[in-house]
């Protein structure tokens, strides 16, 4: 399912998906949603697939955002909102069940950082600059931008970083939470794998209700998430690779998890 402009590559349990417009610094133009809407069900269904790298190909940029040059291509605004209405890539991104990581070097801008915040993890190399320069040309995030950025840092540096469009460079990323990491650009992606076959060392179904708990539960009054908590508790607890978790710890040895 390769095509030119998204890599999608699987490699013992871990899929790496790659942006692959190095002319444009990764720019997401049409083809490469469309492309990326086939590989997100991809390695939603495949099961030999347990978490996912997103990546962006050259020296400048994960991704400097939506492709500038087809703004206002649209055969219409209509078209434009049927499009979205029925293809919805980031809420699609957004309830994947898997963990997926971003690896971020260079430029995350616009759709760039929006794509990495539809991750769940985000390692950044020391050269990452993150923003969202939407305002700059007089227009919005829409990727998702406005609502997972006040979820992400705190509403207050949120709404100060989309109405100013200044980008952070790695370590103020680092730290208002941005990104979880940060580590040498020649480390990023043997980081990025070691932190996938870490997660993949976990239950993997304890992993999806454990990410499932949190994201949902973002949006919950608290109760009804401590509700949601104890649910997916209890049926973590009946399976399979709970019982078979705690007999590896006792006896010493690696799990066996049944998988989800
Ligand atoms: N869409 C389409 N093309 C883009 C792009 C984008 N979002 N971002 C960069 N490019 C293209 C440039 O047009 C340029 O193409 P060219 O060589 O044919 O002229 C190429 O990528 C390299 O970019 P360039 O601007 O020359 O690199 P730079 O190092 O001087 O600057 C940026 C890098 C990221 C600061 C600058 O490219 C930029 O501001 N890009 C737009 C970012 C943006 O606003 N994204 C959000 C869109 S909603």
């Amino acid at each position: 399912m390769n095509s030119e402009v998204l890599v999608y590559e699987k490699d013992g349990g871990i899929a790496w998906v790659t942006l692959n417009r190095p002319d444009v610094l990764n720019a997401l133009n049409m083809e490469m949603r469309d492309e990326l809407w086939q590989v997100l069900h991809a390695l939603h269904d495949d099961p030999d697939v347990a978490v996912a790298i997103f990546k962006g190909v050259g020296e400048q940029a994960f991704s400097a955002g939506a492709d500038i040059s087809e703004f206002g291509t649209a055969p219409s605004v209509v078209e434009a909102r049927r499009a979205r209405r029925e293809r919805d890539l980031w809420g699609y991104m957004l309830a994947i069940e898997k963990p997926l990581i971003a690896a971020i070097h260079g430029f995350a801008l616009g759709a760039g950082i929006e794509l990495s915040m539809c991750c769940d993890l985000r390692i950044a190399a020391d050269d990452a600059r993150l923003g969202l320069p939407e305002v700059s040309l007089a227009y919005i995030p829409s990727a998702g931008g406005t609502q997972l950025l006040p979820r992400t840092v705190s509403p207050g540096l949120a709404m100060g970083l989309i109405l100013s469009g200044d980008a952070v460079d790695a370590q103020e990323a680092l730290r208002i939470g941005l990104v979880q990491r940060v580590v040498p650009r020649q480390r990023l992606y043997a980081e990025a794998e070691a932190l996938a076959r870490q997660l993949m060392t976990r239950g993997p179904l304890a992993l999806r209700y454990a990410k499932e708990a949190v994201t949902q539960g973002l949006d919950l009054p608290l109760a009804e998430g401590l509700a949601l908590e104890a649910r997916l508790a209890r049926l973590v607890l009946a399976s399979h690779d709970a019982r078979e978790g705690l007999r590896a710890q006792r006896e010493g040895r690696a799990p066996q998890f049944a998988g989800v």
